[in-house]
């Protein structure tokens, strides 16, 4: 836990593996049992009265009156905590070569917490299209706004994530209540992803609902959010993308949520996964989760051997689930795009939200933007004694804390942060200047027609397979760009800045 006190100084690779003790140690929390019943959850929904794309009820059935067959099977891959090169190869490793039916590489969300976070490392992630979401600043279960909404202007400023990107949450160790629901309510986030799904896919009176919105009431861990169940909290327009468990083949009690391969070898728990994701694809083909700490599948990670064998396992699962029709590896953001305008498999080429673009900008224009041709030499670096990071915007005279998220600069240091009405990866933070007006930003589509573009990382396994609501936005006024620069924080601020690296 957080203590005030001094804290020696110890090495980055020391304290990498401070952070991997720390993840391991928030791990727990699987199911062991059903986390809801429909008695606990009292949930009722009025389908004549919520309709897309604002409201939708909690069903097992996919949305729009859709059939099964005819919707895509989505695959979110998400990663959460601290985004540093670590974590971003394993994600690379497996997203990277990878095509979806259109061609473009699958794209993930990462739930960014700050604490051991390399931010320009975030800029590169979401200027090569993946999601940025909110984790808190210090990965604190049931957080205050500070916690919140600090990490949403921490990552504005020092990631140029634009504010109304950041649209996602998911609560640390899956620690929320009805007041961090609230939270992000207020402050007009678009989905929520703490919420357990812990009874199989296809069967009766299972939890494992589509995506909905919270206007008539929560419908998932009812057994032990009794409070706010039986419809007594309602958020209209805020969505829940439920974390879906992997089950042991005909077993009650093997429920699996978060990195499930830390749960078995590699061999069972592939089986998991492959049954598991079959019981969504032959079913009602609810989204299917990965949901990882890719901290626990990093390579070269100081003391720690490299889990080669379930990496290979989880390449080995996802070439196979690639073989399947109609299969889709999207970014949270991506699926609620689809989600909100459903459209079936036949005319799934229309849907922008998957379409691929890359930002136009020459290998010669040296701007600070995320895109590594462009950025190369300009990165800032922040050199805080707990870690050092990186960033293209300006080093703060302090480590960014919940009570104060955006410290003023380091004298003499005049980086800027991105206006939101530049793109990211078209803003000069040196000159201050957007190089493009918003009408000209050029972006090359890399959108191919659909079809198999599978390709196999995993090789030859042993089993011989291949391989917001109106309103909301004025009494959150954090949601805004970082235009101006916080205040000189206080000595208890600067503390707290230190209080985080010693962590049990
Ligand atoms: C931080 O980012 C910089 C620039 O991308 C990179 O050179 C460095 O290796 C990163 N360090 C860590 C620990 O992520
Ligand atoms: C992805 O492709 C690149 C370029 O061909 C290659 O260097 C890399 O090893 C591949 N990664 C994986 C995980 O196969
Ligand atoms: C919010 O919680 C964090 C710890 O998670 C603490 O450092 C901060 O002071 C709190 N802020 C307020 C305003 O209570
Ligand atoms: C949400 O906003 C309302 C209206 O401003 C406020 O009364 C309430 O305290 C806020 N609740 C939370 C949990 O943030
Ligand atoms: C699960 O149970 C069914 C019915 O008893 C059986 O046919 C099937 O082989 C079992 N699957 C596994 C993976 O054990
Ligand atoms: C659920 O899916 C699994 C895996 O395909 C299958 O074995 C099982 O019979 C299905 N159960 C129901 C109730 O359809
Ligand atoms: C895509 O092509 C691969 C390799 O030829 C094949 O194994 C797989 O079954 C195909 N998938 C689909 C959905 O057609
Ligand atoms: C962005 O806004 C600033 C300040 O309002 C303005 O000076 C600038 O011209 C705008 N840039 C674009 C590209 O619209």
């Amino acid at each position: 836990m957080p203590r005030l006190t001094a804290r020696p100084r110890l090495a980055a690779a020391a304290l990498a593996l401070v952070l991997a003790q720390f993840v391991l140690a928030q791990d727990g929390g699987a199911p062991s049992g059903p986390v809801s019943s429909p008695e606990t959850a009292g949930y009722s929904c009025d389908t004549t009265k919520c309709k897309l794309p604002a409201c939708q009820c909690a069903s097992t059935s996919p949305p729009g009156g859709l059939s099964p067959k005819d919707v895509p099977q989505f695959v979110t891959f998400t990663a959460d905590d601290a985004i540093q090169s670590y974590t971003l190869e394993v994600m690379d490793y497996f997203l990277a070569n990878r095509s979806n039916p259109n061609g473009c590489s699958p794209k993930m969300t990462y739930f960014t917490s700050l604490s051991y976070t390399n931010y320009s490392m975030v800029t590169d992630w979401y200027v090569a299209g993946n999601e940025i979401a909110d984790h808190t600043m210090t990965h604190a279960g049931k957080p205050n706004t500070s916690e919140i909404y600090g990490n949403l202007r921490a990552l504005n400023a020092f990631a140029g994530i634009p504010m109304s990107d950041l649209t996602g949450f998911r609560a640390p160790m899956l620690s929320w209540n009805g007041e961090t629901l609230t939270h992000l309510y207020n402050a007009s986030f678009k989905y929520d992803s703490s919420m357990t799904s812990a009874t199989l896919a296809n069967a009766s009176n299972t939890d494992a609902f589509w995506p909905y919105t919270l206007d008539y009431g929560i419908a998932n861990n009812c057994l032990e959010q009794s409070d706010i169940c039986q419809g007594r909290l309602k958020l209209p327009g805020l969505w829940e993308l439920p974390m879906y468990s992997v089950f042991q083949p005909n077993s009650t009690s093997g429920i699996h949520l978060m990195d499930p391969w830390l749960d078995g070898n590699p061999d069972e728990v592939l089986d998991w996964l492959k049954w598991s994701f079959t019981t969504h694809y032959e079913g009602n083909r609810q989204p299917f989760g990965l949901y990882s700490h890719p901290i626990h599948l990093a390579v070269g990670y100081p003391g720690v051997a490299d889990p080669i064998a379930t990496r290979q396992m989880l390449q080995t699962f996802l070439d196979w689930v690639q073989t399947h029709e109609n299969v889709w590896i999207v970014s949270n953001q991506q699926m609620l795009a689809w989600l909100q305008n459903p459209v079936p498999n036949a005319q799934i080429a229309n849907v922008d939200a998957f379409k691929c673009q890359s930002p136009d900008i020459p290998a010669s224009t040296k701007i600070c933007n995320g895109v590594s041709a462009n950025e190369a030499g300009l990165l800032n670096r922040c050199n805080f004694a707990d870690f050092p990071w990186q960033t293209c915007y300006y080093c703060p005279s302090v480590e960014p804390t919940p009570d104060n998220p955006v410290p003023s600069p380091n004298k003499g240091d005049t980086r800027h942060t991105v206006p939101s009405n530049c793109s990211t990866a078209f803003f000069d933070p040196i000159k201050n200047v957007c190089t493009c007006s918003s009408d000209s930003c050029k972006f090359t589509d890399q959108t191919k027609p659909i079809g198999n573009y599978s390709t196999n990382l995993g090789g030859t396994s042993s089993d011989g397979s291949s391989t917001a609501p109106a309103g909301a936005e004025a009494t959150a006024p954090m949601k805004q760009n970082s235009a101006t620069i916080g205040a000189v924080p206080s000595l208890a601020a600067v503390l707290l800045a230190f209080a985080f690296a010693i962590l049990a």
